[in-house]
């Protein structure tokens, strides 16, 4: 100091004034900050049962799809009750057809996750899980990895966005319903009121932006068991110009045990292929590009993800179809396998060597509405967007495909 001429910066009162405020606001503000990551981003892991054995896992445990992709909880709980109408029949969400086992909160394939505040979001096995009943009163049973037959997640899809899109969709309306199914403290509401419930109505109504077609009524519904997987990967994962470009292809949910049969190496000749064009030969790149499909974004954390496609990947690969359920007529079937030497072996028997390759569409004698929804053009896009996340997989054939696989 240089002088001794007093200025106000120097009043030894208004000094500590100012540093007491200054406490003061750096440890108001370090709690709101701590309340905003406490209930907005904290992440809780799954109960443990969650993880009991693979099938749990594959059918509950979260693949990282809350962050981006997640509802709040409390939100998908009401919106049945609150439109009704707005799903294919009575019931809630049992009316979508999805597996849903006795006793549990969500069906199969819904992920439970606190990620601040609970969340749910999906992982494959709404697709991806078969049930069967031996009777019509038996308890039906659950096949992880079958084909979700009965499954209409179109329905799932526009129900929740044409829930957004309804005027009756804000903080009050959602809010009093909530607090007639739970107490949410005073925090909880404010964040409720204010961030959450705007924001997922924001969130849900990007969504209808980006995947337009799904609710264009000039194309035909897909239907329980099937959905339209190329064009969600293709309008998720590029800027597709223009944003409907009129393609349509749903195909059935496949099977997607034994994965192991498509084990090839980058040197074999002519390797079975995935997916119905055979869009790829690796496994591993399929599970990762659906991954990234469900999740909806970039995953938050690579290393974490690449681990559930790992896991996912290897569970598929090793769990081998389950047996018939029901009583074989051996009279029938010694008749049928002649009709099947005959008619079909030579593209479907094991040792086919047409088995797992796409068959030219001449030969199939089917549209090829499917085929237009992907492409070279659309690969060679998508493999250099898995590549900028820094994610490493074998990857899609960049080319273009000649007809359906065997
Ligand atoms: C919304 C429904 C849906 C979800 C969710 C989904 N899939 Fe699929 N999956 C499909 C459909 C439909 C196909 C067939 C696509 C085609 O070829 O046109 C398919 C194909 C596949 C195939 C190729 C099977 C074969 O033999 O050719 C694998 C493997 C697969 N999915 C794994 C997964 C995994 C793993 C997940 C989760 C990370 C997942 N899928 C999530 C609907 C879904
Ligand atoms: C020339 C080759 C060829 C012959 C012969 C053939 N198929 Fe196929 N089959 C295909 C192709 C290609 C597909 C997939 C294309 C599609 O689904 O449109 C297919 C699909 C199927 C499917 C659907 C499979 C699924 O997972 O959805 C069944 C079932 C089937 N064939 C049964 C038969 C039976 C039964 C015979 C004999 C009576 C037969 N096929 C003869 C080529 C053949």
């Amino acid at each position: 100091m240089t002088s001794n001429k007093k200025n106000k910066y120097n009043c030894p009162r208004l000094k500590t004034g100012l540093i007491v405020l200054l406490v003061l606001v750096l440890v108001l503000g370090g709690i709101l900050a701590y309340i905003a990551w406490d209930r907005g981003f904290r992440e809780h892991p799954q109960p443990e049962w969650v993880m009991r054995d693979g099938a749990t896992r594959f059918m509950y445990a979260s693949i990282g799809a809350e962050w981006d992709a997640g509802i709040p909880y409390w939100i998908f709980m009401v919106l049945p009750r609150m439109y009704p109408d707005k799903l294919p029949g009575p019931g809630g969400y049992a009316s979508l057809g999805i597996p849903w086992e006795q006793g549990m909160e969500l069906p199969v394939g819904f992920t439970k996750k606190t990620i601040g505040f609970p969340r749910v979001a999906n992982n494959c096995a709404v697709c991806h899980t078969m049930r069967y009943r031996t009777s019509p009163d038996a308890e039906p049973v659950l096949v992880p990895l079958g084909p979700g037959h009965t499954s209409n997640v179109e329905a799932y899809f526009r129900f929740i966005v044409d829930c957004a899109k309804d005027p009756r969709f804000n903080s009050d309306n959602i809010l009093m319903l909530i607090e007639l199914n739970t107490k949410l403290d005073f925090i909880d509401k404010l964040l409720y009121r204010f961030f959450i419930i705007p924001i997922t109505k924001k969130r849900l109504l990007e969504r209808e932006a980006q995947f337009q077609w799904i609710y264009n009524d000039a194309y035909p519904e897909w239907g329980r068991g099937r959905d339209d997987a190329m064009n969600l990967t293709k309008y998720f994962m590029i800027e597709v110009q223009p944003p409907d470009d009129g393609t349509f292809g749903p195909t059935d949910f496949p099977a997607i045990w034994n994965l192991k049969k498509y084990d090839s190496q980058p040197e074999d000749a002519n390797p079975q292929r995935l997916n119905l064009a055979g869009d790829t030969w690796d496994a591993y790149s399929v599970v990762m590009d659906s991954a990234l499909g469900l999740l909806g974004a970039e995953p938050p954390d690579a290393e974490e993800f690449v681990g559930h496609v790992q896991w996912i990947t290897d569970y598929a690969k090793n769990t081998p179809p389950p047996k018939f359920p029901y009583p074989v007529d051996a009279a029938k079937a010694a008749a049928g396998s002649i009709v099947f030497d005959r008619h079909c072996a030579s593209c479907h028997a094991e040792d086919s060597d047409k088995v797992g390759r796409p068959l030219p569409l001449a030969e199939v004698g089917t549209n090829r509405d499917r085929l237009d929804t992907w492409g070279r053009k659309y690969t060679i896009l998508a493999n250099q967007v898995v590549e900028e996340m820094g994610l490493e997989r074998r990857g899609l054939v960049e080319e273009d495909l000649p007809g359906y696989n065997v």
